[in-house]
C-alpha cells in the first residue's frame, strides 16, 4: 500500500494564491459583468523589453540548425550567463561573487522552496510573520514542523514584523539552525537597513547559523543607503544563501529565470560537527534534480545586463513604482494607513476598522471588484492588514484606486 507524506496534511487547505483565484472564480461566475482589477497576486503585466525578447528569439533561431544546435544545458547554468550575473549583480558594485558561486533556476520559488532539502530533517527555523508561505509550506512538506494551531506550526520560531519593528524581524532568543530573510520583503514591502542586516549575520555567524536571503525584489530599491545583497554585509559569505529573480524585474514571471548564490567558503556541519560546503550539496542536488534553464530564455536573461538591456529593465521597475506611488497618495487620502510601496512592489494596509483580513477582501471584492491578498494569508501577524501589488496597467491602477476611494 502506498502510504501518502502525512505532513502534507498538515498544510492549510491550499495554497494562498490559488486559494484566491478560487474565490475570485466564484465570484466572476456570478458576476459575469463586473470588471476585476487584480491586484492580488504579484504578477508583472507589461511585456518583456525588446532587446530581450530579441535575444530569446535568435537564440531560439540557433536552436533550428544542426551546427548551432544545443540539448541539455548545464544544470547550474550557462557559463556566459553566470558569468554576466556575477559581473552586472554583484562585482560592479564592489560584491564578491564568482561565476562558479551562481546556480541559475527556473525561479526564487523553486529554490528557496527546494533549499531546505540539504538541511537536516531536525533544524530550527525560523521565519518572519508574516511570511512568503513558500518558506512555511515547504518546511511543513518536509516534515519539520508539527500541527498549525491558529495559524502557526508547532516547532516553527516565528519573528513577528508588526508596526512596533517597522516590519524588520528581531532576533530569537533561542538558538535556530535556518533563517529566512526576504527584503525587499514579501509581503510587507519592508526594506532591512544595513545595520539590521549586520545584526542578523553576526547573530548567524556566532550560532553557525544560516541565514536564506531572498532578494527578489531587489530591483525596486531606489533608495541609496539600503543594501541590495546580503555579500554587501562583512562575513556574510560564510553565512548566508542569496536568491535573486528576473521575474518582477525583466518581466520573467511566465519566462521562468532566476538564481541563488552559495558562496565557496559557506558551511554546514554533519552531526558530528564535521563542516561540508554547502555549494557541494546544492550542486549535487540540483544536478539529481534540475535539468537546467532552457538556452533561449538565458540568453534573455543575459541581454537584460545590455545597456539598452538595463535601461529596459530599470523603465520596467519605475513603472511599477510609480504605480505604487499612485496607489499610496491615494489611499492615504481616503485615510488608509500604508506601509511598503516605496522601495519595493507592494503595499501593506491596515484594514478599515471593523474588517479583518479576509472581510476587508471579501468586501473589496464585492463592492470594488478589486483583488487584493488578506495580510493573514501570510500568517496570523498578517491578520488586520492586507497586501496590494502594483503589478498593473497604470489605467487599471487609477480605476482600482478611483473604486476603493468611492467606497469611503
Ligand atoms: C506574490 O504575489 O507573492 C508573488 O507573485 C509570489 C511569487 O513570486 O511566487
Amino acid at each position: 500500500m502506498a502510504h501518502v507524506n502525512e505532513h502534507y496534511l498538515k498544510l492549510q487547505a491550499g495554497y494562498l494564491f490559488p486559494e484566491i483565484g478560487r474565490r475570485v472564480s466564484a465570484f466572476a461566475d456570478a458576476n459575469s459583468a463586473a470588471k476585476i482589477i487584480r491586484m492580488g497576486i504579484g504578477d508583472v503585466v507589461k511585456g518583456i523589453p525588446r532587446p530581450i525578447v530579441d535575444a530569446m528569439k535568435s537564440a531560439a533561431e540557433e536552436l533550428a540548425h544542426d551546427e548551432s544546435f544545443r540539448g541539455y544545458p548545464s544544470e547550474q547554468g550557462l557559463d556566459f550567463l553566470r558569468e554576466a550575473i556575477a559581473k552586472n549583480e554583484y562585482q560592479d558594485a564592489g560584491v564578491d561573487v564568482g561565476a562558479d558561486e551562481i546556480f541559475v533556476s527556473d525561479g526564487s520559488k523553486c529554490d528557496s522552496g527546494n533549499i531546505q532539502e540539504i538541511f537536516a530533517a531536525d533544524s530550527t527555523i525560523a521565519l518572519t510573520d508574516p511570511v512568503y508561505p513558500v518558506y512555511c509550506d515547504s518546511n511543513v512538506m518536509a516534515g519539520r514542523t508539527g500541527a498549525c494551531r491558529d495559524g502557526r506550526y508547532d516547532g516553527l520560531v516565528y519573528l513577528p514584523c508588526t508596526e512596533d519593528n517597522n516590519f524588520v524581524p528581531a532576533l530569537p532568543e533561542q538558538d535556530v539552525d535556518l533563517i529566512y530573510l526576504c527584503s525587499p520583503n514579501n509581503p510587507t514591502g519592508a526594506v532591512m537597513s544595513r545595520d539590521a542586516l549586520a545584526e542578523w549575520v553576526e547573530y548567524a555567524r556566532a550560532g553557525n547559523a544560516i541565514i536564506l536571503f531572498d532578494a527578489a525584489y531587489e530591483g525596486y530599491i531606489t533608495d541609496d543607503g539600503l543594501p541590495h545583497s546580503i555579500y554587501e554585509i562583512d562575513g556574510a559569505r560564510e553565512v548566508a544563501i542569496e536568491f535573486r529573480s528576473y521575474s518582477k524585474s525583466a518581466g520573467f514571471t511566465g519566462t521562468r529565470c532566476a538564481f541563488t548564490v552559495v558562496p565557496r567558503e559557506l558551511t554546514g556541519h554533519t552531526a558530528s560537527g564535521e563542516p561540508v560546503a554547502l555549494h557541494g550539496l546544492w550542486n549535487r542536488r540540483q544536478s539529481t534534480k534540475f535539468n537546467g534553464v532552457s538556452y533561449p530564455v538565458q540568453r534573455a536573461a543575459e541581454a537584460s545586463y545590455t545597456p539598452e538591456g538595463t535601461a529596459a529593465v530599470r523603465g520596467l521597475i519605475a513603472f511599477y513604482l510609480e504605480n505604487a506611488a499612485v496607489m499610496r497618495e491615494r489611499l492615504a487620502a481616503c485615510g488608509y494607513t500604508i506601509f511598503g510601496g516605496v522601495n519595493a512592489p507592494y503595499l501593506w494596509l491596515r484594514t478599515p476598522a471593523g474588517f479583518d483580513s479576509w472581510g476587508f477582501f471579501d468586501h473589496l471584492l464585492q463592492n470594488a471588484h478589486v483583488v487584493g491578498t488578506p495580510g493573514s494569508g501570510f500568517g496570523a501577524a498578517g491578520e488586520g492588514f492586507f497586501r496590494l501589488s502594483a503589478f498593473n496597467q497604470r489605467d487599471a491602477v487609477e480605476e482600482a484606486m478611483d473604486r476603493i476611494s468611492g467606497l469611503k
